[in-house]
C-alpha cells in the first residue's frame, strides 16, 4: 500500500525509511527518554533498526502503523508519532516519541491530531486508547490535550499504564467545538 503522508503547521508525517534507524538511535538513547517504557534504558542501533523495519512493515499487514515525524523547516528527524495495532486486547493505541530538544513546544501534541483524524475518518475506527505510565506527567497531559479520557489503570505488557480512550463520537464533538472557538 501507498504509505499516506500528512503536513501540519510545523510537521511532516511521513512513511519511515531505513536510514531513519541512525537519527532514530540517536533521539531515543538520550538520557531519560525511555524512562517509562519497559527494557534496557540505552537501546542498540539493531532494535532502532528493527522498530523502523516493523512499522513499516505494519502499514502493508494491519493498515495502519507510526510515522516518522520530520520538522518541516529543516527536515530533521524528530520522533514517531500514530496508531498502533495492539493484537493481544484487539486495541488500537496512539503512541508517539519526540527528540528532547523539542519537548515542550505542543510538537507532539499537533501531530497525534492527525494520527486521531487518521484513525476515526479513514479508517472508521469506534475508539482509539492510549497508555502512559503513571508517572509520565509529559504523556499523559498531551492525552488530556487531545481530549481522551482517563479509564483506569490496568495491565499492558506485563506493567501497570494509566489506561485512555476516545470513541469516534467524542472526538467528533471536540473537533466541532475546537473549530467553533477558532
Ligand atoms: C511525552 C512526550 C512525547 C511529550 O512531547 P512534547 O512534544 O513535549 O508534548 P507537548 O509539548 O505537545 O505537550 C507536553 C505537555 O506536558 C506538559 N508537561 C511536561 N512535563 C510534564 C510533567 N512532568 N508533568 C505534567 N505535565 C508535563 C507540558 O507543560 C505540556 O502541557 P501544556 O501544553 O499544557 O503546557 C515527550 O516528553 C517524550 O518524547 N517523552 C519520552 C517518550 C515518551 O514517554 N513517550 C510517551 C510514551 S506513552
Amino acid at each position: 500500500m501507498t504509505i499516506p503522508s500528512f503536513e501540519t503547521e510545523r510537521l511532516r508525517l511521513r512513511p519511515f525509511r531505513d536510514e531513519d534507524a541512525v537519527a532514530l538511535h540517536r533521539i531515543v538513547s538520550a538520557e531519560g527518554m525511555l524512562k517509562y517504557f519497559p527494557g534496557p534504558p540505552i537501546p542498540s542501533l539493531e532494535k532502532s533498526e528493527r522498530l523502523v523495519r516493523h512499522q513499516i512493515e505494519q502499514w502493508t499487514t494491519v493498515g495502519y502503523a507510526w510515522w516518522a515525524v520530520e520538522l518541516k523547516a529543516t527536515g530533521q528527524l524528530a520522533g514517531w508519532n500514530g496508531l498502533q495495532y495492539l493484537p493481544d486486547t484487539n486495541e488500537t493505541e496512539i503512541g508517539f516519541l519526540i527528540d528532547r530538544m523539542l519537548w515542550g513546544r505542543g510538537l507532539t501534541t499537533e501531530a497525534a491530531r492527525i494520527g486521531l483524524q487518521y484513525g476515526f475518518r479513514e479508517l472508521a475506527m469506534g475508539e482509539i486508547i492510549a497508555l502512559a505510565h503513571p508517572d509520565n506527567g509529559a504523556s499523559r497531559r498531551v492525552i488530556e490535550k487531545l481530549g481522551m479520557r482517563f479509564d483506569r489503570v490496568t495491565e499492558y505488557f506485563g506493567t501497570q499504564l494509566a489506561r485512555y480512550k476516545l470513541s469516534a463520537a467524542m472526538h467528533g464533538r471536540s473537533v466541532a467545538e475546537t473549530s467553533r472557538r477558532a
